[in-house]
């Protein structure tokens, strides 16, 4: 058995397709390889979103509920809430004794991010903290390894450079963890930007058939196809570049290549071949949500929250040892 997984996501609600071929699909495939941590970054979601917390309860609900839904299994995984676990944050509290400042301001997304979110006020202490917390989650569970998509690489980067601080100030204590990176294809929205809650653009994996369908038929493709006797280009298409290409075996790929270029097919045509493979991969996740209830992820939490918290107690009674402390 490989040593300890432990991924995070914020609690965003229901999950769309970036979210499952971004991260989900990937969990699920580990729990069976790994001993593996999930968990809902609530806290994280309050280093950005402090002043409107009101929905972080039932996002909590809704997200976990399609993670069971895609079949994380938390008879396999370890699901759990980080607010639950409050090892989380006096692990957090002690790194930052030995954290120099500038490694956080140099983290590449903390720049980025205070320059986007430019409608609230970033230069807060809990978020210049938020790979530091984002440290603390993984090092409680002394995570070998660390699945997260290319943007979280840096933290993972500054993780281990924390633990080998710690370890060198103390003892040896944490492994270093290795990130994990998720292979994963560029999930585009609707209107060809990257698929995301914030623009409106997704398509979620609760999504009734015909909304799926909708969303897809509207879908943006190559511009050059303004009228159906326009010829096209697939590579220019974004429904092909990140759908067909992902879910169409080659033989429709290269009747839909020959179709577009020779304008001898409509978008909508092109597009229905798509959709229903994405439908048939939908099926059986809308099927299991159907019969979710609130307190199935509830259940999975509780349970899920006590066997982090035992693990991280463990932890916990090491590096209080380490640091001095009674
Ligand atoms: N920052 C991560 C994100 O935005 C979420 C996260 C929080 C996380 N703590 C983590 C991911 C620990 C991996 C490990 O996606
Ligand atoms: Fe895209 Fe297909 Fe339309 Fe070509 S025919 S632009 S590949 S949807």
């Amino acid at each position: 058995m490989p040593g300890v997984i432990v991924s995070g996501a914020r609690p965003t609600g229901r999950q769309h397709l970036g979210n499952y071929h971004g991260a989900l699909k990937n969990w699920v495939r580990l729990q069976g390889e790994a001993t593996c941590f999930f968990f809902v970054a609530d806290w994280h979601a309050l280093t950005t979103d402090y002043a409107s917390p009101g929905e972080i309860e039932e996002n909590t609900i809704e997200m976990v509920l399609d993670w069971l839904a895609v079949g994380l299994d938390p008879g396999r995984a370890t699901l759990f809430q980080q607010s639950a676990v409050k090892e989380h944050a006096e692990l957090y509290l002690l790194l930052g004794m030995l954290t120099p400042v500038p490694w956080l301001e140099r983290t590449p997304t903390y720049k980025e991010q205070r320059e986007q979110l430019t409608d609230r006020d970033l230069s807060t202490y809990g978020f210049l903290g938020y790979p530091l917390l984002q440290a603390a989650d993984i090092l409680v569970y002394k995570a070998a390894k660390v699945p997260v998509g290319i943007d979280q690489a840096p933290h993972i980067e500054l993780t281990r450079e924390i633990a080998r601080r710690f370890n060198q100030t103390y003892n040896p204590l944490f492994p270093e963890p290795e990130t994990l990176l998720t292979e994963s294809p560029k999930i585009v929205g609707t209107d060809g930007r990257k698929m995301s809650k914030s623009y409106r653009n997704a398509v979620y994996l609760t999504d009734p058939p015909a909304e799926v369908e909708a969303k897809l038929s509207r879908m943006v493709t190559d511009p050059r196809r303004a009228r159906r006797t326009d010829p096209g280009e697939p590579n220019d298409c974004p429904a092909y570049t990140s759908f067909h290409r992902l879910y169409c075996t080659a033989e429709e790929l290269r009747w839909q290549e020959e179709g577009c270029r020779t304008a001898s097919i409509g978008c909508l045509e092109c597009k229905l071949v798509m959709i229903k493979r994405l439908q048939a991969e939908l099926e059986p996740i809308r099927a299991r949500r159907a019969k979710l209830k609130a307190a199935d992820a509830r259940a999975a939490l509780e349970a899920g929250n006590a066997h982090a918290r035992e693990v991280a107690a463990r932890t916990m009674a090491e590096v209080r040892a380490a640091v001095g402390l009674p």
